[in-house]
């Protein structure tokens, strides 16, 4: 089976016709008859391309947590798909999400990461306020075509939900907290958005976005290959799914008996959430587990069919990333992490095998998030929803 054609336009790739009348049939399937996708959808560089053109531009996407830019002035940069994002603190109450690319010739404007009054682009030092306006051009004025006003950096929809910050590329969707609001109740009592900002990583995983997605959202794993960080915590048995959405999906992963209280932790957490993890997928790409004691989050962007970017990190009740109870919890995503990258890695191996056909999903409580994953990705990109790329206002996510 060769996976490897590639198309100006994904969506006229044999494969991908292929792979979007499968996701269409997917769709009538009864639960009892859940199934994985088939490797192409793993594998297909055509099938990515359709992925970038027609679901990540018209989707919320998380670019990280409010708390690495908590002063005005601070800034990050990243990209996701085509784009050249800044995300700066513009005012001690907002963020805005920029296009990182000067109005002048193109340059991206700022690198890295950092802290500044003003966004200066290093090449003929136009300088733009926080906020994206131009405010200083160097011997422009005399320039006949040149309007300050109609230079403005370009500013992308965001919003912030719990902390996070979401990028809406094409702006076309709907606002995303009503969207999330069935999952409230599951993650209030965590208040999340006073949570600490205490850890963030970087790093790029040979697996397809998707794989990774579905191995943060299932527990079925959780027993056989973290024998030896998470299944004395959240053994396999005790995982139960969580009611899904339009835009999401869910589940808890509950604390076996003999599992030591995990804190500190907000004193308003019931009696079962300090017993249990709860893990949200934000489609298509933000996962997020809620512990007792701190919170795991994954923004995922896709790099190529066979690679992604990882940007993880941990909040949490203590405000000190030095203290040793912190450590010991980022050391200890970094052990359970390792297992699920190397695991990963492997997987993508095996999609690329001609033998691999798609195979039977576990019952709903340890794998029911994926079919939810199979779902929305029919209802974006079944064949059956084919429509002008123009035409998708008002879809929910
Ligand atoms: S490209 Fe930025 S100032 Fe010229
Ligand atoms: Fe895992």
């Amino acid at each position: 089976m060769a996976l490897t054609d590639t198309h100006a336009d994904g969506a006229a790739s044999p494969t991908v016709r292929r792979l979007r009348a499968e996701l269409a049939s997917l769709s009538q399937l009864p639960r009892t008859q859940a199934r994985t996708l088939s490797a192409g959808f793993y594998t297909s560089p055509d099938y990515l391309k359709l992925e970038r053109d027609r679901l990540f531009r018209d989707a919320w996407i998380c670019v990280g947590h409010v708390g690495a830019i908590p002063n005005v002035g601070d800034y990050f940069t990243t990209e996701f798909i085509d784009e050249l994002l800044l995300v700066v603190r513009d005012t001690a109450s907002t963020v805005k999400v920029l296009a990182n690319v000067c109005r002048h010739r193109g340059s991206p404007v700022m690198q890295g990461a950092g802290s500044t009054a003003r966004l200066t682009c290093a090449y003929h030092g136009w300088t733009y306020a926080l906020d994206g306006r131009l405010v200083a051009a160097p011997l422009m004025k005399d320039s006949a075509n040149f309007d300050k006003q109609d230079c403005a950096l370009k500013q992308f929809t965001s919003e912030v939900w719990q902390g996070y910050i979401f990028v809406d590329l094409d702006g076309r969707a709907l606002p995303l907290a009503p969207q999330l609001s069935p999952i409230e109740p599951f993650i209030r009592n965590y208040h999340p958005a006073e949570q600490h900002f205490l850890y963030q990583a970087e790093e790029v995983w040979n697996t397809n976005w998707k794989c990774l997605v579905e191995n943060f959202m299932e527990g079925y794993h959780l027993s056989p290959l973290h024998a030896k960080t998470l299944h004395s915590i959240t053994p396999t048995v005790l995982c139960e799914k969580l009611p899904n959405g339009p835009a999401f999906t869910g589940y808890r992963a509950n604390f076996h008996a003999d599992c030591p209280e995990r804190g500190p932790f907000h004193p308003d957490l019931t009696g079962q959430e300090r017993r249990s993890d709860v893990f949200y997928c934000i489609y298509p790409s933000f996962v997020v587990g809620f512990c007792p004691h701190f919170t795991l989050y994954m923004c995922i962007r896709p790099f190529s069919a066979d690679r992604v970017g990882v940007r993880w990190g941990v909040t949490g009740v203590p405000d000190n990333p030095q203290a040793a109870e912190v450590m010991a919890y980022v050391r200890f995503c970094k052990a359970f992490c390792d297992e699920d990258r190397a695991q990963l890695e492997r997987l993508q191996i095996g999609l690329h095998s001609p033998s691999h056909r798609p195979g039977p999903l576990a019952p709903d409580d340890y794998e029911g998030t994926v079919w939810d994953l199979v779902q929305y990705m029919a209802r974006r990109l079944g064949e059956a929803n084919e429509r002008d790329p123009g035409s998708c206002a008002g879809e929910v996510q």
